[in-house]
């Protein structure tokens, strides 16, 4: 048997469930060289929590995040909670000598990713380890369009084309949630939505942004207080509380080669669920994704002969496709809980290995940086605003 790893997760709604899943199967199918084990789960309710750890499979439970630092048998901690915790929670988690794995966006400020980075700078010197959970670099089809751009299939790089499309608040009567508080999530749809295409783009490509212009909008500004809470959005009760946050982002972007990119995030695409699209363009070929569709790679050649070229639907669930040959035969699919399985392969790979896990709480600095910069061009008419980084941040 390998070592074991204890875990503690703090949070157990939408990412607790989804985590809770990845810890209990990323052994059962992948052959790590540290044992999980879901040691204790924490919310502040105890009976709810309790509940949860029976339903989600952990062996004991806390009401106090705090008291994962003081427990020997704890030696990850996995933020689940929403951005205006993580900063504190990862700190102290760092500081006591925990590996983190912490949820995306990484912070609700630059100034907290800053300081989150450097409690990371400073524990990864006594081999404790942090990194970002933009779980979406895990779909195969995604981790394939990296290898194929570092391939240079692709060619040199000119456009970018990213989406991130929902529709769950399109309905002006969708309750208030944490989600629509700028001092709960820090920023909306740019922050929740947004934050993964910026990461996406920059993994697919390996480039980082150098600057964006951006429009951000709030379309609905009052909403009712939540009766009751749903997966997402919930249902309305009585009294209104004010939205704080974006409802929508759209923003142009230059990258490290030159590229030029555009961005759109929004909760507000009536009929688009989860549609993460990313079309990219080099000299060579392009390349398309829909998450909505998220086993299919679109890959066009341009080396290929004008008669028959066309783009070409890969189903990437061949056994030598990034993480597939784990699971099933060719063409038995694999869902949306699969990334955060293959996020704790390649964590606990590297945890074992004493590597840094990617992408690190550099890498989530960097992205903060892109979403405060998108903030501030929206704030100055959209005027181009550049993006300052360092040579730690954004090493994919
Ligand atoms: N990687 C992804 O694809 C992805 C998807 C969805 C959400 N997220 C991120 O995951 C995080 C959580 O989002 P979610 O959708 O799970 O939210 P959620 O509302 O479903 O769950 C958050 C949970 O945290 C609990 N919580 C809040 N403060 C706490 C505290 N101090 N101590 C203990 N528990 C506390 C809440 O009670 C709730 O159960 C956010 O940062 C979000 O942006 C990431």
């Amino acid at each position: 048997m390998p070592p074991t790893l204890g875990v503690g997760l703090i949070g157990h709604a939408f990412m607790g469930a989804a985590h809770s899943h990845a810890w209990r199967t990323a052994p059962r199918f992948f052959d790590l060289p540290l044992a999980p084990e879901l040691t204790v789960l924490v919310g502040r309710d105890a009976t709810r929590v309790a509940e949860a750890a029976g339903t989600l499979g952990w062996s004991s439970t806390e009401t106090d995040w705090r008291r994962l630092l003081e427990r020997d048998d704890v030696d990850l901690v996995d933020i689940c909670t929403p951005g205006d915790t993580h900063a504190e929670m990862a700190i102290a988690a760092l500081e006591a000598g925990k590996h983190v794995l912490c949820e995306k966006p990484l912070a609700n400020t630059v100034a907290e990713a800053e300081a989150m980075a450097a409690a990371a700078e400073r524990a990864a010197a006594s081999g404790v380890r942090a990194m970002v959970g933009f779980t979406y670099r895990r779909v195969p089809a995604i981790a394939f369009a990296r290898q194929l751009v570092a391939d240079g299939r692709l060619g040199e790089i000119r456009h970018v084309r990213a989406q991130y499309l929902q529709d769950w608040i399109a309905d002006p009567a969708a309750p208030m949630s944490w989600r629509l508080q700028k001092e709960k999530a820090g920023s909306g749809a740019l922050g929740d939505i947004g934050a993964h295409v910026v990461d996406l783009t920059q993994f697919i490509t390996g480039q980082l942004l150098t600057g964006v212009s951006a429009l951000l909008e709030t379309f609905v500004k009052k909403r009712p207080l939540p009766a009751s809470h749903g997966k997402l959005a919930g249902v309305g009760g009585e009294g209104m509380g004010e939205v704080t946050v974006d409802d929508a982002a759209v923003f142009l972007g230059r990258f490290t080669g030159g590229a030029l990119a555009t961005f759109e995030a929004t909760r507000f695409a009536l009929g688009r669920k989860n549609a993460i699209r990313i079309e990219v363009n080099g000299s060579a070929g392009s390349l398309a994704f829909d998450f909505e569709d998220m086993n299919v790679l679109h890959f066009y050649d341009g080396a290929e002969p004008a008669s028959t070229a066309g783009f070409r639907r890969i189903v990437v669930t061949e056994p030598e496709h990034p993480y597939v040959g784990a699971w099933w035969p060719a063409g038995h699919g694999l869902g949306y809980e699969h990334g955060f399985t293959h996020q704790v392969v390649d964590l606990v790979t590297a945890l074992a290995a004493g590597e840094q896990p990617t992408p690190s709480f550099a890498d989530g600095l960097q992205v903060q940086r892109v979403l405060a910069a998108v903030e501030r061009s929206a704030a100055e008419n959209s005027a181009f605003t550049e993006i300052r980084t360092t040579a730690a941040e954004g090493e994919n």
